[in-house]
């Protein structure tokens, strides 16, 4: 199963869960996603391009929960959900023993510790289903997510040159990282 048993730590004096996400975060999902676009320009989309509708999302959120080999999970703080972490798989037998991992925490919480929650529990889980390997793409920037991602033993596999534009007739380069679980 796509689950976890929930945890929760402390950050800032305040109460943080690692949960799996449940239907009814559909809509705060999306917001959040809308917001991070707002704050990274990191991340894939631009704000006016999130146009994913609650009804998808919940149905998105309801496929991983049944998936055997999907994850998505969510950090709450204040009922609030402030970071979300995804991991898809593909069907197919040459390629269903790999994961994409897709990782986003609200602009205030970052330094917190949220981001290295959630991909504890995400490899944890990764070991326990059998996954053997994860990847994916980074923008070349992005110092904080190459950090977080060399610590749990992603290693850097490539380069996709000039692969993310961000205004300004502004290319950056993307990096695909990988990561073998033992
Ligand atoms: C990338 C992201 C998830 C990291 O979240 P975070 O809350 O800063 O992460 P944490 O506080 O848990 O820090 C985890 C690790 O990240 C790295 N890190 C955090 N801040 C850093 C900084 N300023 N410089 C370098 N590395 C940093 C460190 O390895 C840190 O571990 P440490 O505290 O033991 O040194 C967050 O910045 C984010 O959501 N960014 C926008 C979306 C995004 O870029 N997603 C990834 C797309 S591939």
């Amino acid at each position: 199963m796509a689950t976890i048993i929930s945890k929760y730590y402390k950050i800032n004096e305040k109460k943080v869960e690692i949960r799996n996400a449940i239907i009814s975060d559909a809509y705060q999902m999306v917001e959040l996603v809308r917001k991070l676009a707002s704050e990274t320009k990191f991340m894939m989309r631009e704000p006016d391009e999130v146009n994913t509708e609650i009804e998808d999302q919940e149905k998105r959120i309801e496929t991983l929960l049944k998936s055997d080999k999907g994850l998505l999970l969510v950090s709450v703080v204040d009922d609030q959900i402030v970071g979300f972490l995804v991991i898809s798989t593909r069907d197919l037998r040459r390629v269903k023993h790999s994961g994409n991992l897709v990782i986003g925490v609200e602009k205030k919480y970052w330094g917190t510790g949220i981001a290295k929650y959630l991909m504890e529990e995400m490899l944890n889980w990764s070991k326990s289903i059998g996954l053997r390997r994860l990847e994916l793409d980074v923008v070349e920037e992005n110092t904080r997510g190459i950090e977080l991602y060399k610590k749990y033993g992603f290693k850097v596999e490539g380069k996709k040159i000039e692969d993310h534009y961000v205004g300004n007739g502004q290319y950056l380069n993307t990096i695909m990282m990988g990561n073998i679980i033992n």
